[in-house]
């Protein structure tokens, strides 16, 4: 039996600074398109299997899986670490520690992480927490499923296609919007994905 994916109506931000509802809200619908999206296809994949059909358009759907699968999930990731009045992150914050590790400092990461959401074309800028060698490291999505490293978790998803910022900052906007996205950051929930991701860890036998 398929499970019926639901839209987190609990992750929506809102009064976020120099990111508007209003763009948050027509972002939001395209959200609403992907969990759509997902049970779907999940619907129409079962039909086919119930009959055992795996020809061309079983297959096709099957391929497009993985696209609406993580159109859905990062979103969710995306507007989960947006919260207006978050404090920063301290020197004590074990993230802080490992970023200083494995980037010389949170300066060191931020930079790279902007430049990661700066780089053309549209995609995303993602954080990731490598369970197996326990690493951070700053990755580069194209669409929506193109290039995820299998099994890494991410802990800060940043969503930079022009449908993020186009409301508020036009086109061109991306830097400044790049900005605004980590004026918004709930630093709290990054960590605390962080520390259930190394307390999750399991490396390979
Ligand atoms: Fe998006």
């Amino acid at each position: 039996m398929n499970h019926v994916y639901q839209v987190r109506q609990e992750l929506k931000p809102k009064g976020l600074k120099g990111i508007s509802d209003d763009q948050i809200n027509q972002h939001w619908s395209l959200y609403e398109g992907y969990v759509k999206n997902v049970n779907t296809l999940n619907e129409r994949l079962a039909a086919f299997v119930s009959k055992s059909e795996y020809g061309p358009e079983y297959a096709e759907m099957k391929r497009r899986l993985g696209f609406e699968y993580d159109g859905m999930i990062l979103h969710e990731h995306y507007f989960s670490a947006l919260k207006p009045g978050q404090p920063a992150l301290t020197d004590s914050s074990e993230l802080v520690k490992q970023m200083k590790r494995y980037f010389g400092g949170f300066e060191a990461w931020k930079k790279e992480f902007t430049a990661i959401g700066k780089m053309r074309g549209v995609g995303w800028a993602i954080l990731y927490y490598d369970p197996q060698y326990r690493v951070l490291s700053n990755h580069w999505i194209t669409l929506h499923d193109d290039g995820h490293p299998a099994g890494f978790v991410p802990l800060l998803v940043m969503d930079v296609w022009e449908h993020a910022f186009m409301v508020d900052w036009g086109v061109t906007g991306r830097p400044d919007y790049i900005e605004a996205f980590f004026k918004n950051v709930d630093w709290p929930h990054v960590e605390k994905r962080f520390q259930e991701a190394a307390k999750a860890a399991v490396a390979l036998a």
